[in-house]
């Protein structure tokens, strides 16, 4: 919900409260004594420190005890969430003030509808829940001149956007089977879109610049997850590289590609890439979070005291006769740092919904197919955490979030700018329908649920796909309630 009160880690302890049924008085470390003690291990999906036991409506919103029981990293986390949930406006000297001149969008929680992911769209605007980025290229995978790596479809005026936004098509699609199992049922059984899978392709809106290339094309990729980034930012780079080993020498197709080793300025040290969904960034220190505070909006701070925008905008502004001068001038800082460490807090410091009915007769049968089917090879279940300076209570956790944090060719239907995908943890997923009001899934949001987004699997991943599709019935089902329970 947007603009609701801050909720930090005192609801925490009183909702983890009222769930044991005790009185609403625990602070502090008693929000850890409030968890149940006796779960098995695969319960702690984020691990002891790092997992909520809230499953309502909020349940993606709850700071990790590791924050909750540290009032400095409480106060942070605070401060972080509203920054987080603020809409930025254009005047300069308002509060949350500095927005454009060219921006995509004016809150973090537009994109990050309730804290969870985005769902499917047919526009660009900046509508609630709308987690869209675009990317504008050229067959050969550049870039347009002019696009920065984000559509920016809003500018102040007298300033004209790149483009005005986007249309977005959904495209039917039928499989080689006739999207239908071997027993004869349709795909979506019984639903409303039963017998359907579809997949968006996406054209701009008025371009601004009169050379595009005549085969543009604009690939649309939507939010992960917040909660666990923190918790995946501790896992240790070599237990990474070492999950890549392992994948290379199994037999089959799924050879998992580990994210380039990049110089990151914040420490002069190499990291793994693992964030985005094509593990484009190290770590959350200069991740997408981190980068989105001044991307998405161009409000400018300390470290990053430019625009951010393309040169060849600038100039097409100029041509258009426009004073560009403020869009060159010094920028002044418009998020202080306070707010960014702040904000760095609140999103490392999100904890992970606690599984759910692991004991269940059928997610327990639901378990069992999801090995057998190979889907683990990819959604590697368990990690260990590393240190962790920034929230050191997630060290040496034993976290659930199903994903191997390798990309993996998932064939030429899936395909965008990029061609792999970061396979994206799976913890949480059951609680979106709760959270956030629908099951969109996919790195475009073209599975509507889990059954669809299984259907989606193809290269590495089709061999997963087929033994989903030859389970009996009820084993299909059953794994997708193992999938509702992680
Ligand atoms: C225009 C939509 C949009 C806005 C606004 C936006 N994000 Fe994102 N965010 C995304 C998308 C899309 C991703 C998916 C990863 C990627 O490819 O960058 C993402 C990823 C993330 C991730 C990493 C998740 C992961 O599992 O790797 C974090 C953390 C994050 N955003 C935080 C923020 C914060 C904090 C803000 C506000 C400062 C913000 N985002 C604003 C669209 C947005
Ligand atoms: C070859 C590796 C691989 C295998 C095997 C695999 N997956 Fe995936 N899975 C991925 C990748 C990569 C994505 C993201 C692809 C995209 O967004 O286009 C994904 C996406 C998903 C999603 C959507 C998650 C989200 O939040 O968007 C679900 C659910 C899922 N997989 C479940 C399964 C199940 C169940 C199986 C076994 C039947 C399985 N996967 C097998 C790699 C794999």
């Amino acid at each position: 919900m947007k603009k609701r009160i801050s909720i930090h880690w005192l609801t925490f302890a009183a909702a983890a409260c009222m769930s044991a049924g005790l009185a609403v008085e625990a602070l502090g470390t008693a929000t850890v004594a409030m968890q149940p003690a006796n779960l098995p291990e695969e319960y702690y999906t984020g691990g002891k420190m790092g997992t909520s036991f809230n499953h309502t409506s909020r349940a993606l919103e709850m700071a990790a005890p590791a924050v909750a029981m540290d009032p400095k990293l409480a106060a942070l986390f605070d401060e972080g969430e509203g920054i987080f949930e603020a809409d930025f406006v254009v005047d300069p000297n308002a509060p949350n003030g500095g927005l454009g001149p060219v921006f995509n969008n004016n809150s973090c929680e537009n994109c990050h509808p309730n804290y969870g992911r985005a769902r499917r769209f047919s526009s660009f605007n900046m509508e609630f829940g709308n987690g869209y980025l675009a990317l504008v290229s050229t067959p050969d995978h550049k870039i347009v001149d002019g696009f920065r790596f984000m559509l920016q479809t809003k500018a102040v005026a007298p300033y004209k956007p790149p483009a005005e936004g986007l249309e977005i098509t959904w495209n039917e699609y039928v499989d080689k089977y006739d999207n239908k199992y071997p027993d004869g049922t349709p795909y979506n059984e019984g639903g409303e879109n039963e017998g359907s899978l579809s997949y968006p392709t996406a054209k701009l809106v008025k371009p601004l610049y009169d050379k595009m290339p005549e085969d543009y094309r604009v690939d649309i990729e939507a939010t992960i997850g917040l909660y666990g980034t923190g918790l995946l930012d501790a896992v240790p780079e070599e237990a990474i590289m070492a999950e890549y080993e392992r994948q290379q020498k199994m037999p089959g197709p799924i050879k998992g590609r580990h994210g380039k080793w990049k110089m990151e300025k914040y420490d002069g040290k190499k990291h793994l890439g693992r964030f985005t969904w094509h593990n484009t960034r190290t770590s959350l220190e200069n991740g997408p979070g981190y980068n989105g505070s001044w991307s998405v909006y161009n409000i400018t701070r300390t470290d990053k005291p430019e625009l951010f925008a393309h040169p060849a905008w600038i100039e097409k502004q100029k041509e258009m006769g426009l004073d560009i001068e403020p869009l060159v001038a010094h920028q002044p800082v418009e998020l202080t740092d306070e707010q960014l460490a702040g904000l760095m807090i609140w999103f490392r410091g999100l904890a992970v919904p606690a599984a759910r009915n692991l004991d269940d007769p059928t997610v327990k049968r639901g378990k069992e197919v999801f090995l057998a089917s190979g889907c683990a090879s990819c959604h590697k279940p368990s990690w260990v955490t590393g240190e962790y300076k920034y929230i050191p209570g997630y060290a040496n956790q034993k976290i659930w979030p199903y994903t191997d944090l390798l990309m993996h060719d998932m064939g030429e239907i899936n395909h965008g700018f990029v061609p792999f995908f970061r396979t994206p943890p799976l913890w949480g997923r059951g609680l979106m329908a709760t959270a956030v009001d629908h099951t969109d899934m996919m790195h475009d949001l073209r599975a509507r649920n889990f059954e669809e987004a299984i259907l989606w699997h193809f290269g590495e991943g089709e061999e997963a796909r087929e033994a989903f599709r030859n389970l009996k019935k009820e084993d299909r089902l059953a794994m997708i309630e193992f999938l509702k329970a992680i």
